[in-house]
């Protein structure tokens, strides 16, 4: 009879030793691999069977077609040369607490059960709270993304603004003006995504005018909110963000706050990628004013080496959070309710997983002198390479560099810069990605991966040099 239990525990030991050696190759010879995937739309589906096996396969046939028929499909964002986006890395201690999370398996919905993962998430917290200065007011919890934490903002924004939003929505009411929500015009889409979502509409949501250096202007903030409210609707949160998308610009969040303030408004700070700047002490200035905002989120998975997905959501408010998403159904209820935590109440997802293990380990595994000094050599990289665009007759910078990102162009057209882009990605020896800024074509070079050294963004910096020669670049 065909065995009806689990991989056996002999056999799970060898395969987690093929899987362990796996992926320290994989680490120690990532520079073969290409850095952005050459694949085209369906070859990796077409290599793969339409149907599962009926019978079960050997684990190690199993990573064998994963090297042979997935590998090529991947674009290795732990690569040295991954400079696009937010470059990232999960890094080696990240990777092994994910690894032991996959194996507990726990849903820390409850207090009890996991409650190791409950209080292992607020303390985590807490250390990463304490480590950005952050008032102790604030509360904390972990989602997956700074889309979803963005979402738990604005919906209890909304909540403290409707008190009984949670029981009548918003369909159909006269009882409630027109509700509006701002951000600078360089804010993440994932505000948009959220007011879609709480049944604002997109059009709720005002993108505020930014200065030169592409920080929100408070006076047009100001002006927004007073001509709104005169013409009948109801402003009810601001998002100020702490290193945008784009150029990794900050916004004013002090004389945001003030306004806010006075105007009885939610602020919610997204300092997704730049956040943990803060633990540096040159830096530390960034968050200075976030201590008066009702919620803040950073995003650990961005540029604190932690593997994809965890993302920090504090709030000095999360009874209003509580407010909007506590919900027990009678199957739920806990003797503990009350006395402990239970983390299902701060949010829409009942099962979630075990991600603060993966944020203690990295935070002990490191120390947070390892971080500092990290980010420090990131933020000295980017400004190593903005210093070779700026002293280059054929490259202009596009943008300030306050952290690890550098916006900058090659003085042409945007059709050049994007020509540019093409053949520096299909060396495979870098990705970087682009933005536009002032209407123009630029070109960002994200400086976040733990493997990343001089030598890779020098790399960088000839395959840029050469290329441009190659598509007729005059000085
Ligand atoms: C400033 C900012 N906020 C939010 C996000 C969304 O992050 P996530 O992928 O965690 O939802 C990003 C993504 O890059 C971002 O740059």
């Amino acid at each position: 009879m065909t065995d009806l239990g689990d991989m056996d525990p002999e056999a799970f030991r060898r395969e987690a030793h093929r899987v362990a050696d796996w992926i320290a190759d994989y680490f120690a010879g990532i520079e073969r691999y290409p850095v952005l995937s050459r694949v085209s739309p369906g070859d990796v589906r077409a290599s793969l069977p339409p149907d599962a096996p009926a019978d079960g396969e050997p684990f190690e046939t199993i990573l064998a077609d994963f090297e042979r028929t997935l590998l090529p499909g991947i674009t290795h964002w732990n690569h040295p040369g991954f400079f696009a986006y937010f470059a990232i890395s999960g890094s080696g201690p990240g990777v092994l607490a994910e690894f032991m999370s996959a194996a507990l398996n726990v849903q820390a919905m409850l207090w009890r059960t996991s409650p190791a993962a409950t209080e292992l998430e607020e303390v985590a917290l807490d250390w990463l709270r304490r480590l950005l200065d952050l008032p102790h007011a604030f509360d904390g919890v972990i989602y997956d993304t700074a889309s979803v934490s963005t979402l738990h903002a604005l919906a209890a924004a909304r909540e403290q603004a409707v008190p009984d939003v949670s029981a009548r929505g918003l369909a159909g009411r006269f009882d409630i003006p027109p509700l509006r929500v701002y951000c600078s015009e360089h804010a993440h889409s994932s505000v948009d995504k959220a007011v879609m979502l709480l049944g604002l509409g997109q059009e709720s949501l005002h993108r505020i005018e930014a200065d030169a250096e592409f920080r929100m202007r408070p006076d047009a903030l100001a002006a927004a909110i007073d001509s709104d409210t005169r013409n009948g609707c109801q402003p009810i949160a601001v998002v100020a963000t702490v290193g945008t998308t784009s150029t990794t610009s900050v916004d004013p969040v002090g004389a945001i706050a003030a306004i806010c303030e006075r105007e009885h408004l939610w602020l919610h700070v997204d300092a997704a990628y730049a956040g943990v700047a803060a633990l540096v002490p040159e830096h530390r200035w960034i968050l200075k004013d976030a201590g008066a905002a009702d919620s803040l989120v950073v995003n650990p998975h961005k540029w604190l080496f932690t593997p994809f997905d965890l993302s920090a959501f504090f709030c000095r408010r999360m009874d209003v959070v509580r407010a909007a998403f506590s919900l027990t159904p009678d199957y739920l209820t806990t003797a503990e309710a009350g006395s402990a935590r239970n983390l299902m109440d701060t949010g829409i997802q009942l099962g979630r997983r075990f991600r603060a293990l993966k944020l203690w380990a990295v935070l002990r595994y490191f120390g947070t002198d390892g971080i500092r000094a990290r980010l420090r050599e990131h933020m000295r990289l980017a400004a190593l390479f903005a210093g070779w665009v700026d002293a280059s007759p054929q490259f202009e910078r596009a943008a300030p560099v306050p952290f690890s990102v550098v916006c900058f162009r090659l003085s042409g057209t945007d059709e050049m810069n994007e020509r540019l882009l093409a053949r520096l990605n299909a060396t495979g020896e870098v990705f970087l990605s682009h933005t536009r800024l002032g209407g123009r074509y630029t070109l960002r070079l994200a400086i976040g991966n733990l493997r990343t050294t001089e030598r890779h963004i020098a790399r960088a910096w000839t395959l840029l040099q050469q290329h441009a020669a190659e598509l007729g670049a005059t000085p």
